[in-house]
């Protein structure tokens, strides 16, 4: 039987910019390695570029659209094709990296959908220089190189070799396995923004029994602190998460433990937070639980049944106030009204960082969806609100916001 095909990038995100170098041809092939590797890539490419390969190639390889054009009229969301490709990235390599566009990168040069991309993201960026020697050796590029080195640039390259202009000499860009084992190497979760970090996640609805067959929950499925888990662990963090009942799988690298009740949710919490960094209460933990629970199942008399409910403990406000309280604790709050004022309440009753509110009542937001339409308000006063996305979009903007409060940034 054939063995799986290992997928070392699965879902993560690169651009691959490609500057006007006759090393250009050889991009097909990093890039088809890439999207074997499990990679969502995205290409832009110069005017230059475009006259030594062509974008029909990448759009072949990656079945999306190849960003050429600044000034194409794209549709909504993406009207800014730059500032999208830019955020969408968690890796920029660009190959083959031109004199030309290595200068005007040194300089913060913006005039084309490339150069713009490469200065308005924040993801660290990878440059493969190609180019005669002479043009490598020149002093003024060499100057751009150390300035770009110096200003946190990646670098793979350039090779000593036969160069495309029939030349021997430095100039010759790293062949693309090459590049893409120094791609590897960056993406690694030990070089994410989260390495060293430790994330603890609720996740899931908690069921309140009545007696052995009957319970109070809700229909919470856990997607959205599961997406969080994934994200968090993509970006190097060791997760746990603690996760009520749910038929969710839990993303590899991540450890999870499950629990029932709101009651076990705190133990399980409370047992595990000393040297948390992180806390994010995800779950939609029951206020209330039966005050008393059947041992045996309550039979059908036909007549009314009167149910006291205690509140159960606050389980992220007793993380908020505990010793070991982690350095950045998240809330969620799901309403149905008068959304922000809620949330901006919760957020200062408990003594929160970070607030993430969904209004439940619309569609495509909160439980069970695989969307989630959400505003993030922190204790600095910043406010985001966020457009409907994927909720593992919705995760990387929530870490993005997370990593600046840790003052990873
Ligand atoms: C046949 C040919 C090959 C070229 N090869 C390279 C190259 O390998 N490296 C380089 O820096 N420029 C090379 N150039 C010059 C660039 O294409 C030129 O500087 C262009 O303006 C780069 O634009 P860009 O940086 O926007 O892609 C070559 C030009 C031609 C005509």
């Amino acid at each position: 039987m054939a063995e799986p095909c290992p997928t070392p990038l699965l879902g993560r995100r690169v651009v691959v910019a490609v500057s006007g170098g006759v090393a250009a041809y050889k991009i097909a092939a990093l890039v088809s390695r890439l999207v074997q590797d499990g990679a969502e890539v995205r290409v832009a490419m110069t005017e230059a570029a475009q006259r030594f390969i062509g974008p029909v190639t990448f759009r072949g390889l990656t079945n999306r659209p190849v960003a050429v054009d600044m000034w194409a009229d794209l549709p909504e969301p993406e009207a800014y094709e730059h500032i999208a490709l830019a955020r969408f990235a968690e890796l920029l390599v660009l190959a083959p990296a031109t004199a030309n566009t290595l200068a005007k990168l040194a300089h913060g040069l913006a005039d084309n959908l490339v150069t713009t991309t490469l200065l308005a993201t924040q993801a660290p960026i990878l440059l493969a220089p190609a180019m005669n020697a002479a043009m490598w050796e020149n002093p003024l590029t060499q100057a751009n190189v150390a300035r770009l080195r110096e200003a946190g640039f990646h670098f793979v390259g350039p090779e000593t070799g036969r160069l495309g202009c029939g030349e021997t000499g430095a100039g010759r860009m790293s062949e693309p396995e090459d590049i893409r084992a120094v791609v590897l190497a960056l993406l690694s979760p030990e070089n994410g923004p989260l390495a060293g970090r430790r994330v603890l996640i609720t996740a899931g609805p908690t069921r309140e029994w009545l007696d052995p067959v009957r319970f109070l929950s809700n229909p919470s499925t856990g997607k959205m602190g599961l997406a969080l888990a994934q994200e968090a662990a993509a970006r190097g963090a060791q997760v746990t998460v603690v996760l009520g009942p749910t038929t969710e799988s839990v993303p590899p690298g991540v450890e999870a433990v499950r629990v029932d009740t709101a009651k076990q949710m705190r133990q399980a919490v409370a047992a595990r937070l000393a040297g948390i960094d992180v806390f994010i209460g995800a779950a939609a933990v029951a206020d209330y639980r039966p005050e008393a629970s059947a041992e045996q199942k309550l039979k059908k008399t036909g007549a009314p049944v009167e149910v006291s409910l205690q509140p159960t403990v606050d389980i992220i406000a007793e993380v908020a106030v505990s010793p070991d309280r982690p350095t950045v604790v998240v809330g969620f709050a799901a309403e149905s009204q008068d959304l922000e004022s809620q949330a901006a309440a919760k957020l200062e009753r408990k003594g929160l960082d970070l607030i993430v509110a969904n209004d439940i009542t619309q569609p495509g937001s909160g439980f069970g969806t695989d969307t989630n339409e959400v505003l993030l308000l922190d204790h600095t006063g910043k406010r985001e609100q966020l457009a409907r996305m994927p909720k593992r979009t919705v995760a990387e903007r929530i870490w993005e916001r997370v990593e600046e409060l840790l003052g990873n940034r």
